[in-house]
């Protein structure tokens, strides 16, 4: 078991097994529309997790604990760590983004949502919101990035003020962040989509 857990793709692949056995121990075989929905918003809110769950790990740890990090140490964080934790957060970002329009579109109310109609207008703003994100992840702190970290070639003061951008767009991501998942998670507690 200590091999399993110790090698991440097997530990991806035992969790993959365990939720496979929790969804056919409850749905017996029957796989409706009820049921792809549920499964596209559970495959949804776990992207979702990914991808805020590193933002917040940028934002409550990693940014704020980068000056102290000693000179010779920091090159371990900017050339090791951020980059593969910015790989599974674009990703992930693009994951949590076709799922979400996937769930809108398979409930029937993608227009209604992004046209902020009355009933839709809380699942709505949470879309924009992340939509926002999104866009944000791949626009300007996924470039500024590769910048700041000399993925790509940069001077010096180049790489300072991307690394500024960047730190500035994902704290604004941190910042809608709270709304946004105020927004996906109310929906359900005002009856669903069509009265919020
Ligand atoms: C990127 C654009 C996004 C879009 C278009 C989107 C869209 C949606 C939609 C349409 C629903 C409602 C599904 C339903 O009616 O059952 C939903 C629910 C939800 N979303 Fe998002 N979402 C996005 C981003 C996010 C992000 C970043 C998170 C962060 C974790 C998130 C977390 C959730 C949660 C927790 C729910 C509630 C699921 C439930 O309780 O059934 N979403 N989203």
């Amino acid at each position: 078991m200590g091999a399993i857990l110790a090698n991440r793709t097997y530990a991806i692949a035992l969790a993959t097994l365990l939720a496979v056995l929790v969804i056919a121990g409850y749905h017996g075989g029957v796989m409706d529309a009820t049921w792809t929905i549920a499964f596209v918003v559970f495959l949804h809110v776990l992207s979702g997790i990914v991808w805020i769950g590193l933002l917040y790990y940028f934002n409550l740890v990693q940014i704020p604990t980068m000056p102290k990090v000693p000179a010779e140490l920091k090159g371990g964080v900017s050339k090791f760590i951020a980059p593969e934790a910015l790989l599974w957060f674009r990703w992930g970002a693009v994951a949590t983004l076709i799922t979400g329009l996937a769930a809108a579109y398979l409930k029937g109310y993608a227009h209604q949502a992004f046209t902020l109609q009355a009933g839709w207008r809380v699942i709505g703003t949470g879309m924009y919101l992340a939509v926002i994100m999104a866009a944000n992840v791949w626009f300007i702190i996924w470039p500024n990035q590769k910048r700041a970290l000399g993925l790509v070639p940069a001077d010096d003061a180049t790489k300072a003020s991307s690394a500024r951008t960047a730190m500035l767009a994902s704290r604004t991501n941190f910042v809608l962040s709270f709304p946004m998942l105020y927004c996906m998670v109310t929906q359900l507690y005002l009856g669903g989509a069509g009265n919020g």
